[in-house]
């Protein structure tokens, strides 16, 4: 797109070099305003070509002949309404990845803005200098997302390494998990999975399913999954969500379609407790059963922001003690067999202390 497209040159500032297909474009749809110049000002800095439109009209008539990468679009436009905008915008181009602005942000206003197709729901107060850091998770969970949910839309094959590659680093991006934790759930998991004598495919299977459990998470809008304070029971039910979100995204891969029921049960209980589903006993695939003893393994002994780490010692009696409500009877005296020294030996390799 050269310059001369470009629907408000006043806002615009100086054109830039001519993009080249690396460049991100990013179009800021909102009223020229000290927080448009912001946002606008440290995307620059940061190397993406930034546009701005100040009105609906302008921003539908410049999407109707070109493209961007992503959308920054206020939810109150000057002309009209941003949620209207947004759904244009999506008419125009399904992929492209939107986020909404709101000066009133609250939790139902976010809700409506996910439901509605936006990528992410910012408030008018974030941050400037976070900017560039949302927008890679956002363009990253875009791909990532595109990737999996149409994969036949691919113009070259994707080989299976590639999408776990592109899985993982997704989830490193949005910092969901604690550098180490996927890693050496893994590890637990796999070392309980040892001890059962299973068919080298169905290793492989649970090995995939606990490197991806928390995948869904990439999918919940910042404001919670970063949230500093406790969640509330809205915010909780979005949270949980990510256990199907997981599974809408692994499932559609021929390859992950047994990894995805152990990222669709692994925050089921054996009492019937859980979530998503409710399962309860041997409904719940044996490799989700597997996983949740690591999973609760690895929460108590590497702590999480709102509890420290607790010795090994006292891991292993909470787990005996959720024996036959949380856990699997059978597989609690699996894990109860294995000393000490082999859980302590993999969190030490897992988190290199
Ligand atoms: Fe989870
Ligand atoms: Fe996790």
């Amino acid at each position: 797109m050269g310059p001369a497209s470009r629907s408000n040159p006043a806002e615009i500032g100086s054109p830039g070099p001519v993009a080249d297909c690396s460049t991100v474009r990013v179009l800021l749809a909102m009223q020229p305003s000290p927080r448009q110049q912001a946002f606008r000002s440290v995307l620059l800095a940061a190397g993406y070509e930034v546009w701005c439109t100040a009105t609906a009209r302008e921003t539908c008539a410049l999407l109707a002949r070109d493209h961007c990468d992503i959308l920054l679009c206020d939810v109150q436009q000057s002309d009209g309404d941003g949620f209207q905008l947004m759904a244009q915008a999506l008419q125009l181009h399904p992929d492209l990845p939107v986020i909404l602005i709101a000066e009133q942000a609250s939790v139902d206003l976010a809700r409506q803005a996910i439901y509605a197709g936006a990528s992410d729901f910012l408030s008018a107060t974030t941050d400037p200098h976070n900017l560039p850091i949302i927008l890679e998770r956002n363009i990253t969970r875009h791909n990532v997302q595109h990737t999996c949910v149409r994969p036949q839309k691919a113009t070259s094959p994707i080989t299976l390494e590639a999408v776990l590659d592109t899985l993982l680093t997704a989830i490193n991006a949005r910092d969901i998990e604690a550098p180490g934790h996927s890693e050496c759930v893994t590890a637990y998991t796999m070392a309980l999975a040892d001890r059962l004598a299973l068919p080298t495919d169905q290793r492989t299977h649970i090995e995939r399913g606990a490197l991806l459990h928390d995948i869904g998470k990439i999918a919940i809008p910042d404001h919670i999954l970063y949230k500093p304070g406790p969640l509330t029971a809205e915010e909780w039910d979005e949270m949980r969500r990510h256990a199907l979100t997981g599974y809408q995204m692994c499932a559609p891969i021929p390859a992950l379609q047994q990894a995805a029921l152990i990222v669709r049960h692994h925050h089921e209980r054996w009492d019937g407790t859980g979530y998503p589903d409710g399962l309860r006993g041997a409904q719940i695939p044996p490799g989700a059963r597997l996983f949740a003893i690591a999973d609760a393994l690895d929460a108590i002994t590497a702590g999480r922001p709102y509890r420290p780490a607790q010795p090994f010692a006292v891991a292993r009696e909470e787990i005996r003690r959720c024996r036959g409500t949380q856990f699997d009877p059978e597989l609690v005296d699996l894990f109860l067999s294995i000393p000490e020294e082999t859980w302590e030996t993999i969190h030490r390799r897992a988190y290199r202390s």
